[in-house]
């Protein structure tokens, strides 16, 4: 499987936060069937927390799990990404060599405030399409617009872009709420991606993608749980044909 959102870059973010546990979470990620993931620190300009990305420090980092990665023997390919946060300026940004898309690809990871309206989405979203980019949107369930109408999604899915489902969300480890809309989601055809988010080898969103396929096995069936965990990635990574399925109109939603 290839894991297209995770936090495993040690000290750049909120993720792993030594090198130890970016190791650790190689390892777990590889136990899970994981062969190939792409690191995406948080690219935010403003939030203190999480200012310390920069591009130099990322590849820093990346080299120095890299050399770890086979000092263990642990075989885990790493392509570089950002998880660019959905604000003006960001397309420049990325222009700029600021931000980075998935490894030599055009496409890149983009998540908003959980408060966004769908038209402001839509807005940030068909600014990087016009500047020809491919663009994942991380973690659908979490945005407050989807949650009151996943039928949300569509127009964008319709326009080419593709949701990225975190796996913690579908086993349940974030609530029964939450784990009802990533399975109304999947279901509808509405999510055409499933990813760690993993930020640490021990608490909240783990590197459980084993976990997560087993799970849409049991709801979509192997050969579509295969499309979202290896070759829809693998086609973002070298941007390749995707053609997803046809959303389904979610019918008589009552929230999550
Ligand atoms: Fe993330």
């Amino acid at each position: 499987m290839i894991d297209l959102h995770a936090h495993i870059l040690h000290a750049v973010d909120d993720g792993a936060r030594t090198l130890a546990e970016a190791v650790a979470m190689a390892r777990a990620s590889v136990a899970q069937g994981v062969t190939t993931i792409a690191a995406t620190p948080h690219g935010h300009s403003s939030v203190s927390a999480w200012a310390g990305y920069s591009v130099i420090k990322l590849h820093d980092r990346l080299d120095e799990l890299r050399a770890a990665l086979r000092a263990e023997r642990i075989a885990l390919e790493l392509v570089p990404g950002t998880e660019i946060f959905g604000e003006p300026g960001a397309v420049e940004r990325l222009r700029q060599g600021e931000l980075l898309p998935y490894g030599e690809s055009k496409a890149v990871l983009v998540e908003f405030h959980f408060g966004i309206t769908q038209a402001a989405a839509e807005q940030v979203v068909f600014a990087f399409q016009r500047a020809r980019h491919r663009v994942v949107i991380a973690h659908p369930e979490r945005y407050r617009f989807v949650q009151d109408d996943p039928n949300s999604l569509s127009p964008m899915i319709e326009r080419g872009v593709l949701m990225q489902l975190t796996g913690d969300a579908l086993v349940g480890n974030q609530g029964e709420g939450m784990r009802h809309l990533a399975e109304t989601l999947l279901t509808h055809g509405l999510i055409q991606i499933i990813a760690s988010d993993a930020h640490g080898p021990h608490h909240n969103r783990l590197p459980n993608m084993g976990q997560a396929r087993a799970r849409a096995n049991e709801l979509i069936g192997v050969d579509a749980t295969d499309l979202l965990t290896q070759h829809i990635p693998a086609a973002v990574l070298n941007d390749g044909l995707i053609a997803p399925a046809t959303p389904q109109q979610v019918q008589r939603w009552s929230g999550r």
